[in-house]
Parts: C-alpha cells; sequence; structure tokens
C-alpha cells in the first residue's frame, strides 16, 4: 500500500480506452468494501460511462471538471444526509478507497469537488447533477471521481517535499 501511495497523483488526462469489466467490478467493490460510521452505508454511487453524461458532468462548475468529458468513468458520490450526520466522512473514505483501488490496477484518477460549489450565480453544482441525474431531494453529493487509462505521466512527489511539520507528538508544537 505505501508503495502505492508513494506513485499516486491526480490524473486529468485519460486515453480512450474503456474500462475492463473485471476492473470495473472491483471498483465497484471497493466503494462497497468502504467503512462508514455506525455501518449506515448512507451513500449512492452512480457509475456514468455515457460519452454525452460525462461530457454534461464536465461542465458541473466553471473550473476543475472539464477533465471528465474524457474520461472512461464518472463515479457520482452522493449521500443520505438524513441517513447519517457522517455522511461526507463515509463518502470522503469511499472516495479515497476507489482512487486507490484504481491506482492499484493502472488507472488514474482525480477528485471533483460538488458539495459547496456552483454551477452558475444561481444554481448549486449540486443543483445542476440533481436534475441531470434525477436524483432525489435527500441524496447530496459530495463529488465526482473521474477515472480513466492515464495519458500523462506525473512524478511521485519526493520525500522531502512531504510537510513533516504537520506531524506532531503527544503535544500541539509550532
Ligand atoms: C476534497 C478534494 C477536492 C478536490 N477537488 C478537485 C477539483 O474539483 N478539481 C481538480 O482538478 N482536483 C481536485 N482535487 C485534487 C487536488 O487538487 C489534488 O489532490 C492536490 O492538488 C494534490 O495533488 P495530487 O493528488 O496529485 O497529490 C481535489 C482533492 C480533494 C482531496
Amino acid at each position: 500500500m505505501i508503495e502505492l501511495l508513494r506513485a499516486r497523483r491526480s490524473i486529468r488526462a485519460y486515453t480512450p480506452e474503456p474500462i475492463e469489466p473485471q476492473k470495473l467490478a472491483l471498483l465497484k467493490e471497493a466503494v462497497l468494501r468502504s467503512p462508514s460510521s455506525r455501518n449506515i452505508d448512507p451513500w449512492e454511487f452512480l457509475f456514468v460511462d455515457d460519452r454525452a453524461l460525462l461530457a454534461k458532468l464536465a461542465v458541473c462548475k466553471p473550473h476543475g471538471a472539464d477533465f471528465l468529458a474524457q474520461a472512461a468513468l464518472g463515479i457520482v458520490v452522493c449521500g443520505d444526509s438524513r441517513a447519517s450526520d457522517t455522511w461526507i466522512e463515509d463518502c470522503a473514505s469511499a472516495v479515497i478507497l476507489v482512487q486507490m483501488t484504481a491506482q492499484s490496477l493502472g488507472l488514474g484518477s482525480c477528485w471533483v469537488q460538488v458539495r459547496c460549489r456552483m454551477f452558475d450565480a444561481q444554481t448549486t453544482s449540486e443543483q445542476y447533477l440533481q436534475r441531470l441525474l434525477h436524483l432525489p431531494e435527500h441524496l447530496k453529493v459530495e463529488c465526482l471521481i473521474a477515472t480513466g487509462y492515464p495519458a500523462e505521466e506525473r512524478e511521485p512527489l519526493p520525500r522531502e517535499d512531504l510537510k513533516d511539520a504537520k506531524i506532531h507528538g503527544n503535544t500541539y508544537r509550532v
């Protein structure tokens, strides 16, 4: 796992190659195996591979989502805020696990933030997606995950670039 963590970078360019059904099944298994508070599993995941729909996901906000149009797959990560007060944490756990699973399968991925983001001055990115994907009102959208075979190479972060000062022993010290 530490080798996967060392190599992982956000990948925002993808080849047109589709993801094989066996790998797709593993990505689905990964999100479903994610831990959740009180085992409530308040999430729902939409696995989007329709090209026209991916192009529409890519404009859910003005910046930082355009690469979804080229991705083989977009995963819409939703949480039921009525079911659990930790839906955000539960969704985030599932996201990092699916990103690491993608990494282990030779796929690249990138998180696209949706919660608290705007589609335009009047409409939140979440409202835009709720209408586009026919999501029920109670389902909140945490993020989208773009994934596919990487069409860019990114160097691992060197060990010396890590912010060691963020780690404290026993009590907080600046
Ligand atoms: C909560 C969260 C939200 C993010 N939102 C976006 C986003 O909307 N668009 C994007 O291109 N990258 C997004 N990223 C990816 C970060 O920009 C990226 O992880 C960070 O720059 C570090 O780079 P690395 O992942 O290559 O190590 C997000 C990452 C996280 C954890």
